[in-house]
C-alpha cells in the first residue's frame, strides 16, 4: 500500500510550474540522456499515429499494441481502427520513423530518440527494432494529470550500455507453462531485455519435445515439456519483442534426465530416473560440511566424454535443436561437474592416458571443444558456464560467469585474455532472494576490470532464476519486478545509481507490469487463497505484505539440513508463506520512506500516517485468527500474525512514550530469529522508532 509519502512525492514531481526535472520521471531503464521543456503533449480523441519506413511487421505489431495499450491506460477513444503499413502520414500527431528493418540479433543498433512537443511526438530510431525500445519508453512517460492523460514535452534520446541484456530462466526443476514463457517476454520488452535463455535440461528434466530422440521428453520428464510448435511459436513471439531465445542443454553434468532417456550414454550404468541428483539419505550425519563433502566427493550422473557413440548422439542432437532454436547460440552448462564420475571409470581413465589428458578439468574441456565442433556446423556459438572455461578452448565460446565473485575478478580478466566474451550472472541470481538493490548495485564490470577490457570481453549481464523452489505459479511473483532493476543495470549509464530513485520507479513499473504482461499480483492473490476458504484476503495479504524470505541460499540448504524437512522436489506444492511472498516488501520501502522522513523532520503528518499503519498491523491477528478457525495453514504460521502484532504493538508504545526502550528494543530484536523461512521486512524501521536511528540497508548479504 502506497502511503502519503508517495502522494507527496506525486504532486511535487508533477505539479510544479514549467519544465518537470527528468528526475521526475517513471521511466526504467533511465535513457542515456533526456531533457524536458515546457508544455505537454496531452492525449485526446484526435491522436493519430504514422509509421515511416520501409515496412516492418513486427513494427506494425508493436505500434498496434502500444495503441490499444494506450487507450486502455487514457480511456480516450483514439480515431483509427488499427494502424498498417500504409499509415503513413508524416502529419500525424504520433510519427514512427525508422530505416531498416532487422532480425533482432545481438549488436544490432537499438537506439531511438523521442522528439516531444506540445502538439506532436515524433521517434526516431535507425531499426524497428531501435522503434520498438522507444516506442516503451514512450508508454512510460505517459501520466496523469487531474484531467487526463499527457506526456511532458522533452527530447530524449538512447541507447544500451551492453548488447547482451538476459533473463535465464530454469524451466527443469520445476515445469514453467508456455504462457508463463510469453508473460515473462512481454515483460522483457518494456525493460528492453532482449535475450531469454532457456534452462531446458537437468537433473529433474527435460523440456522440450524431441522428434529424433523422443524418450528424452518421453523418459525424462514427468509429462511437462514444450512441444515444438510451442517452440516455434514462443520464438515468433519472442523475435517480435526483439528477444532472441538461448537453448540451454546442461551437459555433461546435470544430465539425470538425458541418462533416463539414453542411458549409454552415462559415466556409469544405474537405472536413471529424472530426480535431483544427490540422494541426502546417504549421509550419516547432517550439516553443511557433510553435504559439501557429498557435493565435492560423490559420483554424479555424467556423460561419457570418452565414446564417439556419445558425439554422434549430440550430432544429431543438436542438428534438430539448431533448426528449431534458429538463433546463433546454444548454451551447453557444463557447470557443477566434479569429475568423480569419470576418475572413477577405468575406461574413461584409459581414454585420458591414451590422449594425453592430464585430468578431469582438461577432460572437460576436450568435451566442450567436441560440442563446440558439432555445435559449428550447424552455425551454432556455444556458450557455457564458467566451468567451461579453459585455456584450451576455443576462443569463440561465450563463457557465462556465474559464482560470486571474489573481489579480484580473475576469471573474467583471463577469459578476456583468451580473447573469448563473458555474461556476467554473478550478482544476479534472483533465487537468493536478494532485495533488488543489492543486484541494481552490483556492476557487471568489477572494478579491476579496465574499460578496455570490459569493451573487448563483457557482452552483458544475465538475471537467473533457478526453480527449485520456483513453479508455474510463483514465477511471476519471484522474478518482477526485480529483474527490472538488472534490466537497468545493463541497459542504462553505469552512474544512474541512485537506489532510492530505482525504487521509487520500480513500483511504478511493478504496476505497469502486472497492467500489460504479467501475472504476479494475480498469482500472489491465488495462493493467498488456498490458505483462506474466505473472500476476502486482507488479512493474509497484509500479513504476506510485511514478510520476506530468509537470504542467500540459508532456505534452500536449510530444508537439505534438516531431517525430514520437506525439500523441493518436482511436484513440491511450493504453496507456503516463503513460497509467495515477495524477496523485496514494497510496504516495507514505503515505511522505511515514512519512518525516515519522520525521524528526519519529525513532522505530525508523518507520525500519524505511521501510528496508523502500525495500528493496523496490531490488529491485523483479529480477523487473521477468525480465518484461521477454518485454515489448517493459518494455524500453522499464526506465531507470524502473532509477532505481526506483537512487535508494531511495542513499536506504537514507543512512539507514544510508553514502555522503556531497552527492553523494546532487546524484544524486537528477538523477532530478527526466521520463522517458517520468512523475517519481518519492517523490523529495522520499527527499532528505528524505538531507537530514533535508522540503520542504513545492509550492503551485503551472506550467500549462508
Ligand atoms: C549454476 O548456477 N550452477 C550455473
Amino acid at each position: 500500500m502506497r502511503t502519503i509519502f508517495t502522494a507527496l512525492l506525486i504532486f511535487t514531481g508533477i505539479l510544479s510550474a514549467g519544465a518537470q526535472s527528468p528526475d521526475s520521471l517513471y521511466l526504467l531503464p533511465r535513457p542515456q540522456s533526456a531533457k524536458l521543456n515546457s508544455g505537454r503533449f496531452v492525449f485526446a480523441p484526435q491522436f493519430t499515429v504514422g509509421v515511416q519506413g520501409p515496412g516492418s511487421a513486427k513494427l506494425t505489431a508493436a505500434v498496434n499494441r502500444f495503441y490499444i495499450q494506450l487507450g486502455k491506460r487514457t480511456g480516450v477513444y483514439f480515431p483509427q481502427e488499427f494502424i498498417t503499413a500504409a499509415d503513413n502520414n508524416a502529419g500525424a500527431q504520433l510519427t514512427v520513423k525508422f530505416d531498416r528493418s532487422v532480425l533482432p540479433q545481438i549488436g544490432i543498433d537499438e537506439s531511438y530518440s523521442l522528439n516531444i512537443s506540445p502538439t506532436k511526438i515524433s521517434l526516431t530510431a535507425s531499426t524497428d527494432i531501435g522503434a520498438m525500445r522507444g516506442l516503451e519508453t514512450l508508454y512510460q512517460l505517459v501520466a496523469p494529470s487531474g484531467t487526463g492523460y499527457y506526456c511532458p514535452a522533452g527530447e530524449i534520446s538512447d541507447s544500451p550500455r551492453f548488447k547482451w541484456r538476459g533473463l535465464m530462466i530454469d524451466v527443469a526443476r520445476h515445469f514453467i507453462p508456455f504462457e508463463v514463457l510469453k508473460r515473462n517476454i512481454d515483460a522483457m520488452s518494456i525493460v528492453k531485455i532482449n535475450v531469454l535463455h532457456l534452462h531446458l535440461s537437468d537433473d529433474e528434466g527435460f523440456r522440450v519435445e524431441s522428434k529424433v530422440y523422443p524418450k528424452l521428453q518421453e523418459l525424462g520428464s514427468n509429462g511437462y515439456y514444450y512441444t515444438q510448435e510451442q517452440i516455434k511459436e514462443l520464438m515468433n513471439y519472442a523475435h517480435d519483442r526483439g528477444i532472441i531465445i538461448v537453448p540451454e542443454f546442461d551437459l555433461p553434468g546435470h544430465s539425470t534426465s538425458i541418462l533416463a532417456a539414453y542411458p549409454f550414454l552415462a559415466s556409469y550404468p544405474a537405472n536413471y530416473k529424472p530426480a535431483r541428483r544427490y540422494k541426502l539419505d546417504t549421509i550419516k550425519k547432517l550439516n553443511l560440511m557433510s553435504v559439501m563433502k557429498l557435493i565435492s566427493e560423490t559420483p554424479t550422473p555424467t556423460i561419457d566424454p570418452s565414446k564417439e557413440s556419445t558425439y554422434t548422439f549430440f550430432d544429431g542432437f543438436f542438428k534438430e535443436m539448431s533448426g528449431l532454436f534458429p538463433d546463433p547460440y546454444l548454451h551447453i552448462g557444463a557447470d557443477e561437474n566434479n569429475g568423480v564420475a569419470w576418475k572413477q571409470n577405468p575406461a574413461i581413465v584409459a581414454f585420458m592416458t591414451a590422449k594425453g589428458i592430464k585430468n578431469t578439468d582438461e577432460l572437460q574441456a576436450y568435451f566442450v571443444k567436441r560440442l563446440h565442433d558439432i555445435a559449428q556446423k550447424y552455425n551454432k556459438r556455444i556458450i557455457g558456464w564458467e566451468e567451461a572455461f579453459n585455456p584450451s578452448i576455443p576462443q569463440d565460446v561465450i563463457v557465462q560467469k556465474w559464482k560470486p565473485a571474489p573481489a579480484a575478478d580473475t576469471l573474467v580478466k583471463s577469459i578476456i585474455a583468451h580473447n573469448s566474451q563473458v555474461i556476467i550472472s554473478s550478482g544476479y541470481y534472483l533465487d537468493m532472494y536478494f532485495p533488488a538493490y543489492i543486484h541494481y548495485l552490483n556492476d557487471p564490470v568489477s572494478a579491476n576490470v579496465s574499460a578496455a577490457d570490459a569493451d573487448k570481453g563483457i557482452l552483458g549481464g544475465e538475471a537467473a532464476i533457478w526453480s527449485e523452489s520456483v513453479n508455474g505459479d510463483n514465477e511471476e511473483i519471484r522474478v518482477w519486478p526485480r529483474a527490472a532493476a538488472i534490466a537497468e543495470r545493463l541497459w542504462s549509464a553505469a552512474s544512474v545509481k541512485d537506489v532510492d530513485d530505482m525504487y521509487r520507479r520500480l513500483w511504478m513499473l511493478d504496476f505497469e507490469l502486472n497492467d500489460r504482461a504479467i501475472e504476479e499480483n494475480t498469482n500472489y492473490n491465488k495462493i493467498l487463497a488456498r490458505w483462506v476458504s474466505d473472500e476476502d484476503l486482507t488479512p493474509v495479504r497484509t500479513l504476506a505484505n510485511v514478510y520476506t524470505q530468509v537470504k542467500g541460499y540459508k532456505r534452500l540448504m536449510g530444508a537439505m539440513l534438516t531431517p525430514g524437512a520437506a525439500s523441493p522436489n518436482l511436484s513440491s506444492p511450493l504453496v507456503n508463506i516463503a513460497d509467495v511472498v515477495h524477496a523485496d516488501s514494497e510496504t516495507d520501502w514505503y515505511f522505511r520512506q515514512s519512518v525516515a522522513t519522520y525521524l528526519d523532520k519529525h513532522d505530525d503528518t508523518y507520525l500519524q500516517e505511521i501510528k496508523s499503519e502500525l495500528q493496523r498491523w496490531k490488529n491485523n491477528k483479529v480477523r487473521f485468527n477468525d480465518l484461521a478457525a477454518n485454515s489448517p495453514y493459518l494455524r500453522q504460521i499464526s506465531d507470524l500474525s502473532d509477532r505481526l502484532s506483537d512487535a508494531a504493538g511495542i513499536a506504537l508504545k514507543a512512539l507514544n512514550g510508553e514502555g522503556n526502550k531497552d527492553d523494546q528494543l532487546k524484544q524486537l530484536q528477538q523477532m530478527e530469529k526466521a520463522l517458517h523461512e520468512v523475517q519481518l521486512a519492517i523490523l529495522p524501521e520499527l527499532e528505528a522508532l524505538v531507537t530514533g536511528k535508522l540503520k542504513p540497508v545492509p550492503a551485503v548479504y551472506p550467500l549462508f
